[in-house]
């Protein structure tokens, strides 16, 4: 069930970019944005549709901000790999837009796929006008200097620091690089039916944590052939991460233990969530 609704989300949010991408004038930013939203699990597209569903809203409404978040992960993850960030050269089993364009490129790619976020959860599709500014609200603040961005800033100063990050940093710091935008994803659909945000605001902080814990294994334990990007990199650039700072069975421990967290947080929909509990039980045993 959980594999069916995953890929059905997925196709439905490439068609979505298909037909948002299609309709712009065919330059090598449209292009390069293209490339750059294809492909990938769509895991935040599909928690997006799903706690949608569970408030009985359909994919006419939640495609609008399911393709939405899937945009400004993709900016985040060209910036990510440029060569002033985490200088990547291999993305989803492809080059990154810096190598397959150039880096003027991919900073505009990124520019614009961070904006046409906000206009895709603007669509009038998605809700009424309260919902839509509670929806880009939230964006914004999930994605800017005190989510997203904050937690990349966190990271790159990592680098360069003169002691590794305490687990408590590196929690801090996993809050806003990956966690908000998941949580923001999650959330999503009750923000959509306005109805309490709650359950599914503690379902995906621990998701959350357990999917960059998960992501630190990954690149430990997997390979660039499997995982479709560089691996081996955290521990190159000398960066703390859950597994250099625990261990990876105690990380793994600890993964496994957030998911349980996250499948009870869910306790009020009752089997209607089952569909999410899976989605956290692939975040710590997928393979890529
Ligand atoms: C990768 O995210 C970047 C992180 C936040 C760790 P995903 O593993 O969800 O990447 P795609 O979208 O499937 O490529
Ligand atoms: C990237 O984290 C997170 C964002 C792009 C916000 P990482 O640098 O760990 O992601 P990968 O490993 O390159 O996918
Ligand atoms: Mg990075
Ligand atoms: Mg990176
Ligand atoms: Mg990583």
């Amino acid at each position: 069930m959980f594999r069916d609704r995953l890929t059905d989300a997925a196709t439905a949010v490439q068609a979505q970019f298909d037909n948002v991408l299609g309709a712009l004038d065919p330059l090598p930013v449209v292009h390069a944005m293209a490339h750059a939203t294809n492909g990938g699990k769509r895991l935040r597209g599909f928690m997006v549709m799903e706690s949608a569903r569970l408030h009985g809203i359909g994919s006419t409404q939640s495609i609008w901000p399911a393709t939405a978040i899937e945009a400004l992960h993709a900016y985040s993850l060209v910036h990510d790999d440029l060569p002033c960030m985490d200088d990547d050269d291999l993305r989803r089993g492809e080059p990154t837009v810096h190598v397959k364009w150039d880096e003027a490129t991919a900073v505009l790619a990124g520019d614009a796929l961070q904006t046409l976020a906000f206009e895709l959860v603007s669509h009038p599709e998605t809700g009424n006008a309260e919902v839509r500014a509670d929806l880009a609200l939230s964006l914004a603040r999930a994605s800017g200097a005190q989510g997203m961005v904050l937690g990349q800033a966190l990271d790159i100063a990592a680098e360069t620091a003169d002691a590794p990050l305490t687990l408590n940093e590196i929690t801090a710091l996993q809050r806003g690089k990956t966690g908000a935008l998941i949580e923001w994803s999650a959330t999503a659909g009750a923000r959509i039916a306005q109805a309490d945000i709650t359950p599914l605001q503690t379902y995906a902080r621990a998701l959350g944590l357990a999917f960059q814990i998960a992501d630190d294994i990954l690149d430990v334990t997997s390979d660039a052939e499997t995982m479709g990007k560089a691996t081996g990199k955290d521990d190159a650039a000398g960066k703390a991460t859950f597994v250099s700072l625990l261990g990876l069975d105690e990380a793994k421990r600890r993964a496994d233990h957030l998911v349980t967290e996250a499948c009870d947080a869910l306790h009020v929909y009752q089997a209607d969530a089952d569909v999410l509990r899976d989605a956290a039980r692939f975040v710590v045993s997928r393979k890529s």
